[in-house]
């Protein structure tokens, strides 16, 4: 163990420099930079706690039995989180301290780095000291920002008792950015990575990223977009890859890439990429030993095949486990292939709902042992609410992971607040009826989100969304931990500790999601947004090319009622969940009336369970929605003196939008609805704003497209 006087030097020579470290300025404007990693001054009660902890005043030493570039990083997240929430005695400039402070001390304590993966940890304040135990390095990085996490919140440091390990292998975030710098759905400006000036050059927020992602126990990150370009299978880019793999090793965080199916005759000069030619298993060979040459611990592709037309193996009369399999064994033992499951056939009309399950259930155990297969949250396509996709739990002999979209793109971009993590709660708690949650049948394998990250200076779009970055990680760690405990201490750690503003804004979170559903797709509608954006109302919209592409085909609305009807009557997609998991769908009186114009083609004076008829119950909701974006801007106004003027302006400004859009959802539904039914408003409902011409009519050449 190495103890003393010369690490104790270190650190205070590290915290009298902090350009050294290319530390994000603490001391720039709130622009929402630092995320929840701000570790703001403790005061009064709390900061005396965290002094009297011991009989001297300061965490002083660091230990450690080896030195790594994580043990590095935890080392600095500790002296930067102390160093701010401690600001009264460790941002003197130059370092001098209490002299007495030197036998308090953090150990970190990583002995047995088995590189097995394992980054269980414990964190315990032990008499005077804190002690963070990890089964690796990793897992003491891991520990470091538990215990900054705790400390930030003004937990009491002598309480601090931490057991953990996260609850699944992969917990990933996917980039869906082009290598010009575009990133699809993306809301937050540019795409992070910077291919041109790379290798060469690797901007330091790549870094800030690993950080802000290892902070959340996020341990992979798919840098490019899954409609892929298969220039990331070029020789050119590997030094690219391989210097961001590099930046982000001491994070934890492995590299992996979208790799395009076509790729040995895109760019490998072959004839084909038939999975099943010999020459081509041998291009995706050579390609994965180039990578791993470069890269060790690469973490592999993730693959988009005959999908939104993709390239995949059935343009060669293959199926997706001949595709899978012919990438998985280029791999071998060193990563994974990760096949996603998002598949709708141009031919199949019947029900888009149903095509992934049919296409996927009959390969279930033809997969190789290094394949997973990536499957949607809901059975459509990250919708404001769906039922959980059928496949969870439907392939016992497959590897199944969980994907979620951060970005938002149906639930109000950048603008409007949404807080995702009830959302996933939903879909991961669901019991599948088939042995277990969807939490439990993605446990072996993992989670990914579609990032929301960008080069804007607060990453995510708005500050709130933020939280949708924070929860996920939160969640992939431990899907347990309940959507009000994230709220709190993503809020606790970005904005403010104050109990009143916390016990404001968790709720207000809270109520977010059920907001956005109500006022554009209530009771079960989906997939209403306007083409190309999708970001407003377009529920008229009925001659797309493909059907199902018209949000007329989801609401199957006519003149004797609305819904899809996907019980054994329509289109029998309820056949497809457990039997006791459809039975709570099936009778429309009985279900959760979230999901009733998913499942049910109801008539229009349908009795709901409050006993009024369905048109009159679902102009109801879309105010309900209203009145929620009405009361989160009330209360955010009420927060203004717990937040600095920036990010309180933005977020004002942001939820101000919302509560128009809301009004623009309602009223552009209502009149299309109203166009359809021909029926009367209820008494008292305020009619739409503008005829239905008018919202039909509206164009948004500058709205961030697909
Ligand atoms: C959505 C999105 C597409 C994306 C697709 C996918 O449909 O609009 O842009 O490519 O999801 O998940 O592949």
């Amino acid at each position: 163990m190495i103890m003393g006087r010369g690490l104790v030097n270190r650190l205070l020579a590290l915290i009298a420099a902090p350009a050294a470290l290319a530390l994000p300025s603490f001391a720039q404007a709130e622009d929402g930079y630092q995320l929840w990693l701000r570790y703001e001054p403790l005061e009064g009660a709390a900061l005396e706690r965290l002094h009297g902890f011991g009989p001297q005043r300061l965490p002083s030493d660091l230990l450690w039995a080896q030195q790594s570039p994580t043990l590095d990083a935890a080392s600095r997240e500790l002296i930067r989180g102390f160093a701010g929430l401690e600001s009264d005695n460790w941002a003197v400039p130059g370092g001098t301290r209490d002299k007495k402070a030197s036998s308090r001390q953090i150990l970190l304590s990583c002995p047995d780095n088995r590189g097995d993966g394992n980054v269980a940890f414990t964190v315990k304040s032990e008499r005077r000291d804190i002690r963070i135990r990890g089964s690796s390095d990793l897992a003491c990085l891991y520990g470091a920002y538990a215990l900054l996490r705790e400390l930030s919140q003004s937990h009491d440091p002598t309480k601090i008792d931490l057991n953990e390990r996260p609850a699944m292998p992969l917990r990933m975030l996917d980039n869906w950015d082009d290598p010009d710098g575009y990133v699809l759905r993306g809301y937050s400006g540019r795409s992070i990575y910077d291919w041109w000036k790379l290798p060469e050059h690797l901007d330091q927020r790549l870094v800030d990223y690993a950080r802000a992602n290892a902070s959340i126990g996020i341990n992979g990150v798919v840098v490019n977009n899954v409609n892929a370009s298969a220039l990331f299978l070029t020789d050119r880019y590997v030094p690219k890859l391989a210097r961001v793999a590099d930046a982000w090793r001491p994070y934890g965080i492995r590299l992996y890439i979208s790799a395009r199916f076509s790729a040995p005759k895109d760019v490998g000069g072959l004839p084909s990429a038939d999975p099943l030619d010999p020459a081509v298993q041998a291009w995706w060979k050579a390609r994965a030993d180039a990578l791993y040459a470069a890269i060790p611990d690469f973490g592999g592709f993730l693959v988009k095949a005959n999908s939104e037309g993709e390239p995949g193996p059935q343009d060669y009369r293959r199926t997706h486990a001949d595709g899978a399999n012919a990438l998985a064994r280029a791999i071998g033992n060193r990563g994974v292939v990760i096949w996603r499951a998002f598949v709708y056939s141009a031919e199949d009309q019947t029900d888009r709902a149903k095509q992934a399950y049919n296409e996927f259930v009959p390969l279930d155990g033809k997969f190789d042992a290094n394949v997973i297969l990536q499957v949607k949250n809901g059975p459509i396509d990250f919708q404001p609410r769906e039922p959980f996709h059928p496949l969870f739990g439907s392939m016992p002999h497959t590897r199944l992971m969980f994907e979620g979209q951060i970005t938002k793109e149906y639930l109000g971009q950048a603008t409007h607040l949404a807080y995702l993590a009830p959302y996933w709660k939903e879909v991961l708690g669901a019991d599948t009826g088939r042995g277990g949650t969807v939490a439990q049948v993605i446990a072996p394998a993992g989670m990914a989100g579609v990032a929301n990250t960008g080069s804007d200076r607060n990453w995510s779009g708005s500050h709130f969304n933020q939280a949708n970055w924070y929860a996920f990680g939160r969640l992939a760690w431990d899907p347990n931990l309940s959507a009000e405990q994230i709220a709190r201490e993503w809020a606790a750690q970005t904005f403010s500790r104050a109990p009143q503003f916390l016990d404001k804004v968790v709720p207000m979170m809270i109520a977010s999601r059920q907001a956005v559903a109500d006022y554009m797709t209530p009771l079960g509608l989906t997939h209403q947004m306007a083409t190309g954006h999708h970001y407003g109302p377009g529920p008229w919209i009925c001659d797309l090319q493909r059907p199902e592409w018209n949000p007329c085909y989801y609401s199957k609305a006519d003149k004797g009622g609305i819904g899809f009807d996907r019980t054994a009557g329509g289109s029998n997609a309820l056949s497809q969940y457990a039997p006791s998991v459809a039975a709570q769908w099936t009778d429309p009186k009985a279900i959760d009336e979230d999901y009733l114009l998913w499942f049910h083609h109801v008539p229009w004076d349908f009795r709901m369970k409050s006993g009024k008829p369905l048109w009159s119950e679902l102009i109801q909701r879309y105010d309900r929605g209203i009145a929620t974006a009405d009361e989160m801007a009330q209360t955010w106004a009420s927060l203004q003196g717990y937040i600095d003027p920036e990010r309180f302006t933005d977020t004002a400004d942001y939820l101000r939008i919302q509560q128009e859009d809301a009004r623009w959802w309602r009223d552009a539904s209502i009149a299309n609805w109203q166009s359809i039914n021909g029926l009367p408003l209820p008494a008292g409902t305020r009619p739409p704003e503008h005829p239905l011409d008018y919202y039909k009519a509206l164009a948004f050449p500058e709205a961030p497209g697909e």
